[in-house]
């Protein structure tokens, strides 16, 4: 299966000609690429246009987030047919940004299963503050994805992408970064839980990608580990530094 690395702006840049920019360089980057990578360019929603003609077969727009219901009186929300509009087939869902905001995993639950009504890929972020010897934090893993699956059908298992991404990893403020071991044990983790909820088949067809301070020199070591994919922060900001991510991985 093809490796997937998602891009994630986040609230940057602050303008539409910089993202453009960011953009453009971007695809330069990856040009070369021949493998089978998937790779998804996640921007604030003002920027979505920058996908406008995108012909790459390699590279598709995301979404950092969508609203639930489809139209109506949401003020300030966007819906998933308005970003299907332009182009998007990924969305981030439960950052821990958000869910920082305010954001709760019923919530979540309610734009996974939007999203996958809309046939737009949800990527839902699950993660732990910190880590503790009892292993309490796979509790807390587990309930985020018991809540955030709810109601999702068997089949629509395989087209939804699971990003562990423990906030402790994650940002410049982050304390350490991750090693590969400690994202394995959680992706093992994560398909017993899924095989509990669903069963052993549907657990070997989730992808698992991991996301917090993703560099050009770290990269490869999680998917030698096991990784289908990576979400990136910051270097998703710097062409270059992506472009060596891409690379390096292929
Ligand atoms: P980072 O962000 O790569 O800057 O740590 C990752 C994320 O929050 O998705």
């Amino acid at each position: 299966m093809s490796k997937i690395v998602i891009a994630n702006w986040k609230m940057n840049p602050e303008s539409l000609k910089e993202a453009g920019k960011i953009f453009k360089d971007t695809l330069k980057e990856i040009k070369t690429i021949k493998k089978n990578i998937e790779i998804v360019i996640c921007v604030p929603f003002p920027f979505l246009s920058i996908g406008k003609g995108l012909k790459s077969k390699k590279v598709s727009l995301g979404a950092q987030n969508i609203f639930s219901e489809a139209k109506g009186s949401f003020t300030g929300e966007v819906s998933l047919t308005m970003v299907k509009s332009l182009g998007v087939k990924y969305v981030i869902l439960g950052h821990s940004e958000r869910r920082k905001l305010g954001e709760t995993n019923k919530e979540i639950n309610r734009k996974v299963l939007a999203t996958l009504k809309a046939k737009v890929t949800p990527i839902l972020c699950i993660g732990e503050s910190k880590r503790d010897r009892d292993g309490f934090y796979l509790a807390f893993l587990k309930h985020q994805l018991t809540v955030c699956l709810s109601k999702v059908p068997k089949a629509q298992i395989k087209n939804i992408i699971i990003a562990y991404e423990p906030l402790w990893a994650i940002g410049k403020n982050a304390k350490y970064v991750a090693t590969e071991e400690e994202f394995t044990e959680v992706q093992i983790f994560i398909k017993k839980v899924i095989s509990d909820l669903y069963d052993i088949k549907m657990a070997s067809t989730v992808r698992i990608a991991y996301g917090g301070s993703v560099h050009p020199l770290n990269a490869n070591n999680f998917i030698l580990g096991g990784a289908d994919g990576l979400l990136i922060g910051r270097d998703s900001l710097k062409p270059k530094k992506f472009g060596e991510i891409v690379k390096n991985i292929e």
